[in-house]
């Protein structure tokens, strides 16, 4: 499986590295959201409208790096980048624009490594990657990184630590939330659901009543394609339902069990029903483009969309409100731990500076700002009690647990085959949803690829 994957991994990219400004048309996923896709795109981040703070008297410096265009990423980027600039006149930031799901991104990075290019400086890496790339990037601990990397939550930096060395400094961190519309379920007369089976039902009565006035409206959307992020939605339901985490941090390979067969039916049951049919084939801007538009009850998603659901511009502003995941049973809740890290690859011939623009970009002053701004949930804790903070994102602080008791997809158990691991399962989901198998097959067949894969790991119970 392991070798297999990565090399169709190689092959089957359509990026083009450097192809910068290129919209992306090999996914849908980019095409509704309000903003960013159009933004400029390479930018040397510096612009007119504030001149640098100093001349630049030695060396000018380029640095590259890459954007991943979903909500407002880059706009908050480039602002920082300027700001960076500003205080280090003789380093400029390039960015290269990519596609916005992750394996894109993935597949664009593989093929620099290959290539041992020192093309791009600054990377910026999910929370599932530093295993299966620890060996692309510099040890940050000797460009400065320990002191700070302190103020950040333990468990991200042990995650970003591999064999010792310091992979990725934290960024961001993510987890998945239920958001809801306080109107209309003020208006049905219901409670936001706690279980899955609520969820349901509340999602079925909402988009009885809405279709009246508007055909298209839907109960509930959430991330259906067959990508990283269906990886993630069901990890949730899988282990809200007490089916475990797919591969266990021991090396149990726990996902062929009753409980996941069983929830991921369910999920299956909702395609065409409290949600669209072209679910299959959402990644997290699709979802957030019907929600944001005010044609969805429901909306499974990541904390970024709840700033620009809040924008002036949004159809939902002051309409939403977010809670913590339904589970089987009520409080049996599971956000899957997401987020993302910079990290600075050994081919750059530019690692000091590149070091220091990944300090700068994950320092508190930038993720306050981050936070303030764009919903981007800090990784150092001091920041969840920060007034600004708090008042500009209240769930930061009333939804904590959610964040520090977010569940990890299995990354660091499968290192260095965790891209392969996760495609063989969000494979297996999809061919669940569009009808193909039932999880029952699809679990079973999943359990053998896995013991295939990883033939120290043995099977058993969650
Ligand atoms: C978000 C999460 C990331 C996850 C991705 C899936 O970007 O932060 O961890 O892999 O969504 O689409």
């Amino acid at each position: 499986m392991r070798k297999i994957r990565w090399s169709a991994a190689l092959a089957a990219t359509a990026l083009i590295v450097g192809a910068c400004g290129g919209d992306d048309d090999t996914t849908p996923s980019a095409t509704d959201a309000p903003s960013a896709t159009d933004a400029p795109s390479a930018t040397d981040a510096p612009s007119a409208t504030d001149a640098p703070s100093g001349e630049c008297d030695g060396e000018q410096i380029e640095l590259v790096t890459f954007t991943n265009s979903v909500g407002q990423g880059k706009e908050l980027e480039d602002a920082a980048y300027q700001r960076f600039t500003e205080q280090n006149p003789c380093i400029t930031v390039k960015q290269i624009e990519t596609a916005n799901e992750v394996e894109d991104l993935l597949n664009t990075y593989l093929q620099l490594f290959e290539a041992q290019s020192s093309e791009a400086d600054v990377f910026q890496i999910d929370v599932i990657w530093p295993g299966d790339l620890a060996e692309q990037f510099v040890d940050l601990n000797d460009y400065g990184a320990a002191e700070p990397a302190a103020e950040h939550f333990p468990a991200i930096v042990e995650n970003n630590t591999v064999d010792g060395k310091l992979i990725g400094m934290p960024w961001y961190t993510d987890g998945g939330l239920l958001y809801y519309r306080t109107d209309l379920l003020d208006k049905y007369g219901l409670e936001p659901p706690t279980t899955w089976d609520e969820l349901e039902s509340a999602a079925q009565t909402i988009q009885d009543g809405e279709r009246a006035d508007n055909p298209d409206f839907w109960g509930y959307v959430w991330q259906g394609n067959a990508y990283e992020g269906l990886t993630c939605d069901a990890l949730e339901w899988v282990k809200s339902a007490g089916g475990g985490q797919i591969i266990e941090p021991d090396g149990t390979i726990s996902i062929n069990n009753q409980a996941a067969i069983d929830v991921v039916d369910q999920a299956a049951g909702w395609v065409g029903t409290i949600s669209p049919p072209g679910v299959t084939a959402y990644a997290e801007e699709d979802a957030r483009g019907v929600w944001q538009a005010g044609n969805a009850a429901f909306m499974r998603n990541w904390p970024y969309a709840y700033s620009l659901g809040q924008a002036d511009d949004s159809e939902i502003k002051d309409l939403f409100d977010v809670s913590a995941l339904p589970g089987a049973t009520a409080g049996q809740t599971a956000a899957t731990l997401g987020g993302w890290q910079l990290a600075v690859s050994k081919y750059s011939e530019h690692p000091e500076e590149a070091a220091k623009l990944a300090l700068f970009m994950t320092s508190p002053e930038e993720q306050k700002i981050r936070a303030i701004e764009g919903s981007y949930n800090p990784t150092i804790p001091a920041l969840y009690e920060d007034a600004d903070v708090l008042a500009a994102a209240p769930f930061f602080g009333s939804l904590l647990d959610v964040f520090t008791g977010a569940v990890a997809r299995p990354s660091t158990v499968t290192a260095p085959d965790y891209a392969a691991t996760s495609s063989s399962f969000f494979t297996a989901v999809h061919s669940v949803l569009t009808g193909d198998k039932s999880a029952a097959d699809a679990f079973a067949e999943l359990e053998l690829d896995y013991q295939d894969a990883f033939p120290d790991f043995t099977v058993g119970t969650p």
